[in-house]
């Protein structure tokens, strides 16, 4: 992986509790090279300052955000099946995000761009208020181990830096296959004040939510998957 790549900013002072860990992943010399060539025409570069995520794409229209989309799975289907919603995908793994820029490239989407750096950064510099109509975070890290909880994504901060990025009536939409970790988001996701679950408990399946490849992994494990939809409400 090239040294270029930088998904952090917030580099000085303390040290920050990141919610991944650069995965080393071997591009072959054709991803990298349309790695380079599209990360321009269909990635946005951090910058902290303040961008309308609405204002990234060709067509108005509604922007939903995804956070870690991985390989990229359901970020693409969606993208595909909707072309009437502009998706924002984040991510810091660069093979997947390599991967992704070149489908966005092949299927021809318009409403698809990426981000490669810290969701967390992204939301705290660039993202304004009220910027998202809907939130997907799909199968986020889990960090069992009790050490690590710290490093999980979602946290009350997270949350507090999320929620007013969403859309009053907007939708934050939570899954995953680890236990803990779901009882976890539901716990904090009911603490925040300007969040109303939309179910009692966990969610149903929703059908038109794309599977993923670390769902498939939850499946082989046996692991049941929990799924957590909630609505801004003030
Ligand atoms: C377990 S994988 C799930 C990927 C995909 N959503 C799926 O279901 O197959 C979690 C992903 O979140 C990404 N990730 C974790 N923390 C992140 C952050 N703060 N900003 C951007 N991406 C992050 C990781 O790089 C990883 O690819």
């Amino acid at each position: 992986m090239s040294s270029k790549h930088q998904p952090v900013y917030d580099g000085g002072g303390k040290r920050q509790v990141r919610s991944f860990v650069r995965r080393k992943g071997r591009m072959s010399d054709k991803r990298e090279e349309e790695y380079r060539r599209l990360m321009p025409v269909h990635g946005i570069s951090f910058r902290p300052e303040e961008t309308d995520p609405a204002g990234l794409f060709p067509e108005p229209g509604e922007v939903v955000l995804e956070i870690g989309f991985g390989m990229g799975h359901a970020t693409l289907e969606l993208a595909a099946g909707n072309p009437g919603i502009n998706y924002l995908g984040i991510e810091v793994h660069v093979p997947g995000v390599a991967s992704v820029l070149s489908k966005i490239e092949s299927m021809g989407l318009n409403n698809l761009k990426i981000i490669e750096h810290d969701a967390v950064e992204v939301l705290k510099y660039m993202i304004p208020r009220e910027s998202f109509s809907g939130v997907h975070i799909f199968f986020p890290d889990p960090w069992p181990k009790k050490r690590h909880f710290k490093r999980r994504l979602v946290q009350t901060d997270f949350l507090n830096l999320l929620v007013p990025r969403v859309k009053m009536d907007g939708y934050i939409y939570m899954v995953t296959d680890w236990e803990d970790y779901a009882r976890w988001m539901k716990e904090h996701l009911g603490a925040h004040p300007d969040l109303e679950n939309r179910y009692d408990g966990y969610a149903d399946a929703l059908a038109w939510r794309p599977s993923t490849a670390f769902e498939q992994k939850g499946l082989d494990k046996n692991h049941i998957i929990r799924e957590l939809f909630y609505r801004r409400k003030s």
